[in-house]
């Protein structure tokens, strides 16, 4: 059978995001708290087999055609590199991504990009090295810049950074990031922060959002409507008048306004967890294990009947807004962003 990851509200997933481990060697304060998290045990966790098997299904049997590799950090994962190809053998070949904070990417880049990567996405918040001791609470900031430039030299383009801008902490590094990006030719995406804090302390007020944000580009860059389609892009893009990427195509940034304008009704996202559940929100109450199933021996109609049934039941929306909102048990870190 072949059909597709529907909702019923017509939505259709063709983009899996997989979260390949929920371990971080960051602290960012949005996501973890310092001392870490209690980490999900080993046999719980997928194995590489196991993954590429899920993949295979999407892929084969659903209707997925973009996969994008995410954790806690990825670059953590052992089998990362085997996963990747196994993803890219698959027919039709799905668009391969990562979402990171690029540190080890010095060294991974090229052996992702020769497994069949195509493009990472990389967190950065600050440019200033004790800024990122403050706000990741590890000395790393080099090494993400290092990882930064193999992913250029390795081809994993075109890059996007992101940055969740907090009042009061990084919300004056706006414009030297985005100068930063435009310098290399990297989209820069500024994200409202979202309740998905293991501490669960996220506050109305300390989110920066998209209108200050525009407001704060506005008085460096003219931005101008962008006319590419965004289908069911989390960001809203701007071109940025005056400058261009090393290509010749003109530069863009991008605003990911998940809390003030969400994207909800363009949805076309699935996600699997770690250790094998099936996601069909970011913010879901409820998920649906196929690693049970799947090591009961279930067959690959069974499985993808369980992701189709899963999908079937999402929300129309995050519902963040409601006065009734409740975060999911689940921190970012553990979902996979
Ligand atoms: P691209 O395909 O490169 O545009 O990727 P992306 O922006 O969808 O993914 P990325 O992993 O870089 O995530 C950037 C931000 O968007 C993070 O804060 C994610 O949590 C957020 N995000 C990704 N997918 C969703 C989603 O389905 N809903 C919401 N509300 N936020 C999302
Ligand atoms: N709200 C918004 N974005 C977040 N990220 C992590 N936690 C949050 C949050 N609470 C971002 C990271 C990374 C991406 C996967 O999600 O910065 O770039
Ligand atoms: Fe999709 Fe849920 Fe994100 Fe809304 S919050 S865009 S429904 S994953």
């Amino acid at each position: 059978s072949r059909a597709a990851l529907i909702d019923r509200y017509g939505r259709v997933a063709t983009d899996l995001r997989v979260s390949l481990t929920d371990r971080c060697n960051l602290r960012c304060t949005y996501c973890m708290p310092a001392e870490g998290l209690p980490w999900l045990p080993g046999p719980d966790l997928l194995t590489d087999d196991e993954v590429g098997r899920l993949v295979r299904i999407a892929v084969e049997q659903l209707g997925v055609r973009e996969i994008r590799f995410t954790g806690g950090e990825p670059l953590l994962r052992r089998g990362l590199v085997g996963i990747v190809a196994a993803a890219a053998a698959l027919e039709p070949r799905p668009r391969l991504s990562l979402t990171t904070n690029a540190i080890g990417l010095d060294r991974l880049a090229r052996p992702l990009a020769d497994a069949g990567l195509d493009r990472v996405n990389i967190s950065l918040d600050t440019l200033d090295p004790a800024r990122f001791v403050r706000l990741a609470h590890r000395r790393r900031l080099d090494d993400t810049l290092a990882g930064i430039a193999a992913a250029e030299a390795a081809g994993l383009t075109p890059i996007k950074i992101n940055t969740v801008l907090m009042r009061g902490v990084n919300d004056d590094e706006a414009v030297p990031l985005l100068a930063f990006a435009l310098d290399r030719g990297y989209e820069l995406r500024f994200i409202e922060q979202m309740p998905l804090d293991a501490g669960h302390t996220w506050r109305r007020d300390n989110m920066v959002t998209a209108a200050e944000i525009l407001e704060r580009l506005g008085r460096a860059y003219d931005l101008l409507p962008d006319p590419a389609e965004r289908g069911g892009a989390p960001a809203e893009t701007w071109l940025v008048a005056g400058h261009v990427l090393p290509d010749g195509r003109p530069a863009r940034v991008g605003v990911i306004a998940s809390v003030t304008q969400p994207f909800c009704r363009a949805c076309d996202r699935t996600r699997l967890t770690a250790d094998g559940a099936v996601r069909n929100c970011l913010f879901s109450q409820e998920e649906t294990s196929l690693r049970a199933v799947m090591r009961a021996g279930g067959s690959d109609e069974d499985l993808a009947r369980l992701w189709r049934e899963a999908m079937w039941g999402k929300l129309p929306g995050h519902g963040i807004n409601d006065p009734a909102f409740l975060q999911p048990a689940r921190p970012m870190s553990a979902i996979g962003g």
